[in-house]
């Protein structure tokens, strides 16, 4: 099925996560349009709001490679609900990743398919800002 790769990445990150406050792990997992992953876990600070969200980890280490251009991102919280990107999330994804495919993964395997456009309406990027 689409996105098997992309999903078992995500399902294998959130086992790294660094989430001993919250007990809230995350595993994210986000392809580029060639078809590389990139995972990321969330990452907790003693100093709380230091944290880092699993898909802003997968995507900061893909930009940091050089890589530009995404397709999907998959997420998988270890809760049986689909848990959605944080506003953080949204507003850099949509920022670096535009309108790519969502697939926010439930602990029972469960899968909701979205696109960034369902989740960050009206967003803010840069084409409002002014440039020479
Ligand atoms: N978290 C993520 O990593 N991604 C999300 O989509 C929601 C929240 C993390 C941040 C924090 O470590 C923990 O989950 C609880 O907020």
């Amino acid at each position: 099925m689409e996105f098997e790769q992309l999903i078992s990445a995500a399902t294998r990150a959130r086992a790294t996560a660094l989430a001993p406050y919250s007990h809230f792990p995350v595993g994210a997992a986000l392809q580029t349009r060639a078809g590389k992953i990139y995972t990321g876990c969330n990452i907790e600070s003693s100093s709380y709001g230091l944290t880092m969200c699993a898909e802003r980890v997968a995507l900061f280490k893909a930009l940091s490679d050089g890589e530009r251009q995404f397709s999907a991102i998959a997420i998988a919280a270890a809760v049986d609900r689909f848990c959605p990107p944080c506003g953080a999330c949204r507003q850099v994804l949509w920022d670096f990743a535009r309108d790519i495919t969502v697939i926010l993964l439930s602990l029972s395997s469960e899968r909701k398919i979205l696109k960034m456009t369902d989740l960050f309406p009206h967003a803010f990027d840069d084409g409002f800002l002014i440039h020479d």
